[in-house]
Order: C-alpha cells, then structure tokens, then sequence
C-alpha cells in the first residue's frame, strides 16, 4: 500500500484543492523527473522571437500560464506564433519596431515578467497606443519600478495610483538613452530597460546593485544585439537601433521548479531523486549553493552548455540538514526559491535566517507573510522580519488547511512540506501551480514510493 494518498478535488469555481494524506507507514521519494521549460527563458525567447526578423523555432517552451499569456499578447500585436507545445513552436518575427497597435487591452495575466517587459517595448513604439492589464494580483504589483526609467528615457505611461498600477495606457514615443542606476537587483527591472534601449539611438546603460539573471543578455546577443556587460560594475549596454535576428532557442528545465524536487529529495528520509536537464546559470543556482550550506547531497552530472546556457541533471538523496544564514548578494540568485528553502529549513536543525529579501513582499503574493502563516498552520516556528524569515527547524509538522493564496511557488511549497507532515494537509488554490508548473501534482504522485 502506497504510504501516502494525494487527490485532487476540483471545486465549483473551478479552484483546487490538493489533499496530501501521510499514513503512518514510513514514505520515500524516488525516481528520474524532467521538469518543464524555463519560465525567464521560455518568456524571452518569444518576445524575442515576435520582434525578430526572420523565423525563431523555440524547443522546449514552457507551456505554463505564464508563458501563454506572452505568447497571446504579442499574437495580438501581430507576432504569428504556431500552436504552443514542448517539441517545437515557430514564431514567425516582424522585425524591429514593428508591432501593431492592438485592438483590445493586452492581457499579461499573473505574470510580472510579461508585463515589465513588454512595457519596454511598448513605450518605444513611436505613434502607437497600448493598453495592458493582468490578474487580481498582477494589478496589485508595483510597476513604478519600470515606468520611472521608462518616463526617465521619455515614455508617457499613465495607470492607477499615480501611474503605479495596472491597469497601464501606453503611448509609445522616440525614447533618448539613459544611464540608469537601478536601486533594486531585478531582471525585470534591467529587462525592460533593454528592450526598450533596442530601437533607441545611442547606449542605453542600466547598473545594477548585485547581479540579477542574465538570460536577456545571453538571448540578446544571440539574436544579434550589439550588447555588452561590465561585471565589475554589474552593468550592462546596448547600443540601438539593433536589429534581432530568429533564431533556435532550446530551453532547459527550470531551476526554479527543481527546486520543489530538491528540497523533497534532502528532507524526506531514504530518498533519492535525478532532475534531468536543469539549467543551471550561475545567476539562477543560489538555491544549490543554500542547500549544500545546509548540508544537502546535491550531485551536479552531465553538465554540459545548450543553446548558451548550462545544463546538468542534478542528482539528490536525502541527509540531515542543519541551518545557515541566507542574505545578501546571494538573494537575487534565489529570490523564487526562498518559499521552498523556508521549507527546507523547517526540517532543519538550528535556526535558519534570511534576509534582505524584501522583495518577496512583492511577488505573486506576500511571500513573506503567506510562507510564514501557512507554514505555522502545520506547525512550524517562523517568524517575518521586514525583509526575510526567522526559521526555527526541527519541529515536526502536522497536516493542515492550508493555502496558496493564488501563488504558484506557494502551492508546490505546501505540497513539499504536506509530505513530511503527519495525517492530512489540503492545499486550497493549489490550481495556481499550473502558472509554472502544469504537471507538478503528476510528477510528484509518479515519485512517492
Ligand atoms: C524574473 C525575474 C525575477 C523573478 C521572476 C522572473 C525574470 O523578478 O522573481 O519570477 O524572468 O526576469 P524580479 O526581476 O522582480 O526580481
């Protein structure tokens, strides 16, 4: 008898709830998983694909809701995207500074990625007038921290709460080149004002205060941007107008989404998992590098470099974990595992502390605030700070009602977690999963033995 039973249970409003039940015989977690299509390349590779001239052939694309939503809004801008799947989609470009004005609000959806860099490009399409919006929490997402440069370079951007909020009105102009110093580590951030410097005359610098991933940069230069990076100073310029070239973007599996399988693998006794093909940008790893400062059994195996970026297979067994000190530099290289690393530290002993991380007030919810309240639901010892988490391991967890609150990293993090409880934890809003992760609760019931 499987030591443990997970159900799905759709509602009437089409909400999920996913009901983990631990019996009392002893679990282990084993087995090979390939984890879908990154969500930062997948995002880049058809954006850059849509104002391409010539054809892009994408493999590997993330078919999350994510990704999606990118794929509809520059379809309505005139990109032709063939139909989204993993082996292959072709997009076909229409060249620099040629997307249509669109006919109706474009619509990002849940994703912060979509929407702050498009932005970039919609405000450098001279003569042009664009509408974006998203979801209940994308609304509620700070978009000061692209249109401020963007209005800095010239844009005219006006939205709720001076200009703070979706949903944006757009009107796109010649934009000049800027210097700009970034106050927050963000790739969005520096995204946004990189493609907005593409169809702008002169070099358009943004600095940044640690190093955020690099993936638009890598992209960039392989579509033909004039591009060039300064890491003693973490910045980056590109001289406009560049005109992108298609080409074959080959995506590897999400760090982001390992992670999940990671954290399982280290924390429940006798495992041993193999994550295939798992990109492993030195911009993306700080995850493994937190876990091997907890002590896990992390094997990185094949590494190997596909399509610009490294890939491995990263291979896990379970080990004691003992706690660290998550802050700094290394924050940016692992902001969207810090909900999965709370968990970690739950089964850890000592008290783990993370800090300068407050931007996770900002994701898909209060990451800060949601990890802490449902993970004390269960009964763990974690207390906010303004800017992290006090994490204190070693209690063991009990089943819950829990939630998602809509968050994607928040309803995979509770199903880990729900693993190493006792009895039954349902997971409210666990649908949210399918933003990155469709095939999660599949995976994840294909590996309990
Ligand atoms: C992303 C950048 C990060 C990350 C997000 C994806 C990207 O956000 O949290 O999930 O693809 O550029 P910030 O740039 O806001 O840190």
């Amino acid at each position: 008898m499987s030591a443990s039973v997970i159900t799905v249970e759709t509602r009437e409003n089409a909400s999920q709830n996913l009901i983990i039940q631990r019996s009392d015989s002893q679990l282990s977690l084993q087995g090979r998983i390939r984890v879908p299509g990154d969500k930062s390349i997948s995002h880049r590779a058809l954006m850059l694909g849509a104002i391409a001239e010539g054809e892009t052939q994408i493999k590997g694309l993330l078919l999350g809701e994510d990704p999606c939503s990118t794929a509809s809004c520059f379809q309505a801008m005139g990109a032709e995207i063939s139909e989204l799947n993993t082996e292959l989609v072709r997009v076909k470009g229409i060249g620099l500074g040629n997307l249509q004005e669109p006919v109706d609000i474009l619509n990002a959806g849940n994703s912060g990625t979509t929407i702050r860099l498009m932005l970039g490009l919609l405000a450098s399409h001279a003569g042009r007038f664009f509408t974006v919006t998203g979801d209940t929490s994308l609304r509620s997402r700070p978009m000061s921290r692209v249109i401020k440069p963007l209005q800095q370079m010239g844009a005219e951007i006006w939205g709720r709460k001076g200009n703070s909020l979706a949903p944006l009105a757009v009107q796109g102009k010649s934009l000049k080149p800027i210097h700009y110093n970034s106050p927050i580590a963000s790739a969005q951030v520096k995204s946004c004002i990189l493609l907005a410097g593409l169809m702008t005359e002169g070099k358009t610098t943004v600095t940044e205060p640690s190093l955020s991933r690099d993936h638009s940069e890598r992209m960039l230069r392989a579509f033909g941007a004039d591009l060039v990076t300064d890491p003693a100073t973490n910045s980056v310029t590109i001289t406009g107008p560049t005109q992108l070239y298609g080409q074959t973007v080959i995506v590897p599996g999400d760090i982001s989404s390992a992670a999940f399988w990671l954290v399982a693998g280290a924390i429940v006794p006798d495992s041993e998992l193999v994550i295939e093909n798992v990109g492993v940008n030195p911009t993306r790893i700080g995850i493994l590098e937190a876990l091997a400062m907890m002590g896990a059994d992390i094997q990185q195996e094949n590494l190997r470099e596909v399509a610009g970026e490294p890939v491995a297979d990263l291979r896990v067994r379970s080990s004691r974990l003992k706690s660290c000190t998550i802050a700094g530099d290394i924050i940016p290289r692992l902001i969207d595992e810090i909900p999965i690393l709370a968990v970690a530290a739950v089964f850890a002993q000592g008290t783990t502390i993370i800090r300068d991380a407050a931007e996770l007030r900002v994701k898909e919810s209060d990451r800060i605030a949601v990890t802490a309240q449902q993970l004390n639901k269960m009964g763990a010892k974690v207390t906010e700070l303004p800017d992290g988490m006090e994490i204190t391991g070693g209690t063991p967890l009990v089943g819950a009602n829990v939630d998602s609150y809509t968050d994607h990293r928040i309803a995979m993090s509770l199903a880990i977690a729900a693993l190493n409880a006792s009895g039954k934890t349902t997971i409210h809003r666990a649908e949210a999963a399918a933003v990155s992760y469709p095939e999660f609760f599949q995976s994840l019931a294909g590996i309990i033995k």
